[in-house]
């Protein structure tokens, strides 16, 4: 593998909380927002990190790099590209000030240990201009169907995501209803967006922040990212915190036809045949 070693992450300490009304906030609304949650000298260190897993569709493990947006073996330019666990290449993102403030502030709004959250990271770029559309969905609709979740996803932009450049908007309330109905984008497995149709987003809030701020979402909030139809790109870094699944009862695990569909497409993709 290609070398590139970016040592430890910068020793400036930035410690962040929520106060009880935007914890308050984030139960009645599935979601809030803080306005840093990170230092300028780690979002300088992180950045060529960042750029190294997506140069050369890099990603960290084979098939860890795929643009949520198109089919898996599509060629050509990403619309939305993205890397899963970068932690497992980069270790040391999980001794930032990003992945220390997340996990903290996580613990409050899950109201559990910071000790008893596993955290997983992802990141999602949408390139100048032709970012697409991440449109409205549940992180839930995602994971296993005969787990029952506590988590919540922390989404960190390196950019400024704005609503131009494909900022973070949620539906306020949603993460109280069950995991909707989903299918893949354009209908096809072998494509790994999700998406849920005849969502009334008249009560959407789009949440445009800064370079090293951060959103929290519920796992079951409703939420979107609308194209990149800025001249820059727009990079962020999402880590996912939540305690151990537990199975769920037998006769009440949910049918989720796309999650069977979408398995197939998974494991069948070229990345592991060649
Ligand atoms: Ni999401």
């Amino acid at each position: 593998m290609t070398d590139f070693d970016p040592g430890p992450p910068p020793a400036a300490v930035l410690d962040v909380r929520l106060d009880d009304a935007q914890v308050d906030a984030f139960r009645r609304n599935g979601f809030t927002s803080i306005e840093r949650i990170t230092t300028d000298e780690e979002l300088e260190w992180l950045a060529p990190i960042y750029d190294f897993l997506f140069d050369d569709k890099r990603g960290t493990w084979k098939g860890s790099y795929f643009d949520l947006a198109r089919p898996y073996d599509a060629d050509g330019d990403d619309f939305v590209p993205q890397v899963l666990t970068p932690e497992m290449r980069f270790p040391q993102l999980l001794e930032t000030n990003v992945s220390r403030n997340a996990r903290a502030i996580s613990s409050q709004l899950l109201d559990l240990p910071a000790a008893e959250l596993k955290q997983w990271g992802h990141m999602i770029l949408k390139p100048p201009r032709v970012g697409g559309e991440l449109p409205w969905h549940q992180d839930e609709a995602y994971w296993e169907e005969h787990l029952a979740y506590r988590a919540v996803g922390c989404w960190m932009p390196l950019d400024p995501a704005t609503a131009e450049s494909g900022c973070m908007t949620f539906l306020p309330g949603s993460h109280t209803g069950e995991v909707r109905v989903h299918r893949h984008i354009g209908d096809d497995p072998t494509v790994h967006g999700l998406v849920t149709d005849d969502v009334d987003g008249s009560a959407e809030v789009a949440v445009p922040i800064a370079p090293g701020g951060a959103t929290f979402h519920h796992c079951r909030t409703l939420h979107r990212t609308p194209p990149n139809t800025s001249g820059r790109v727009r990079r962020a870094w999402a880590n996912e915190f939540q305690v151990t699944p537990v199975p769920v009862p037998e006769g009440d695990i949910p049918d989720r036809p796309w999650l069977r569909a979408g398995r197939e497409a998974w494991d069948d993709r070229s990345v592991y045949r060649s």
